[in-house]
């Protein structure tokens, strides 16, 4: 039986004219955050909505913003391509991140999506995000309203476990491979619980094909069929949007 419980506080809602000023705008925020928490822990996503946030953090760095102590924990990897494939999100994140803020390979972490047994490997990085302690998670939002692959119906007590991936997903993620059935049907995600415990979070869309999901996780009923929906529940959340992505907004009192 899927809990449903009335809304909680609604996230702060910043529109942007476009993708690359939501990007600024989440940017501008986490180097401040590194700025005071020079240490401090960022989780990533991967997917198209993040890359203009790592584009204007680089160009932070490329102008004094020291990263060297920042550790960086991806949300998410897809199970079963090898470790040097152009989209395992490790080799994603090494080229959006890794190398143009000029971070140390080995303060970023990702959950190992070759490994032989896969939930022993979720359950290590559970343990070490839950012993590191996440600051600021970055998340972008799938159509149907995941976060990280925690599709429709994931308990939101979840903690980082192996998941498969809806077709509509693989359907949706297919641009980044040859077809959708080189989509990896699974992947090492973090829980929506293991989501939840980041002190701060971002989330980024843009886009009209995100419209409706962003409006029902906003402003819908909190429901495990729309698992970004919990963070309805969460007392630090920031949207970044763009005017498509923010086109099917209806504030609770029924204003746009
Ligand atoms: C990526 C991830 C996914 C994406 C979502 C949106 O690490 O966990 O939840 O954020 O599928 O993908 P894009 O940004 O490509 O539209």
């Amino acid at each position: 039986m899927t809990p449903v419980v009335p809304p909680g506080v609604p996230p702060v809602v910043e529109v942007t004219t476009d993708a690359t000023a939501a990007g600024e705008a989440v940017a501008t925020r986490i180097a401040a955050l590194i700025r005071t928490k020079p240490d401090a822990v960022i989780g990533v996503a991967t997917g198209s909505s993040p890359m203009p946030v790592y584009a204007a953090l680089a160009r932070y760095v490329e102008a004094g913003l020291n990263v060297t102590r920042v550790t960086w924990c991806a949300l998410d990897e897809y199970l079963g391509l090898p470790p040097h494939h152009p989209q395992s999100y490790r080799t994603v994140l090494e080229h959006a991140l890794v190398e143009p803020l000029h971070v140390d390979p080995a303060m970023l972490r990702v959950p190992d999506g070759t490994a032989a047994d896969p939930d022993r490997a979720a359950g290590a990085y559970e343990r070490f995000l839950a012993a590191t302690g996440v600051d600021l998670q970055i998340l972008g939002i799938g159509r149907n309203g995941h976060i990280g692959f925690n599709e429709p119906g994931t308990p939101f007590a979840s903690t980082t476990h192996r998941a498969r991936l809806t077709e509509s997903t693989r359907k949706a993620n297919a641009r980044f491979f040859t077809d959708a059935a080189s989509v990896p049907p699974e992947c090492l995600t973090q829980g929506l619980a293991t989501i939840m415990r980041a002190r701060q979070i971002e989330l980024i869309a843009a886009g009209e094909e995100k419209a409706d999901a962003v409006a029902r996780a906003l402003y819908g009923p909190v429901t495990e069929q729309c698992p970004a929906s919990v963070l309805q529940r969460h007392a630090d959340v920031r949207v970044t949007l763009d005017v498509a992505a923010a086109s099917r907004l209806v504030s609770p009192s029924g204003h746009r």
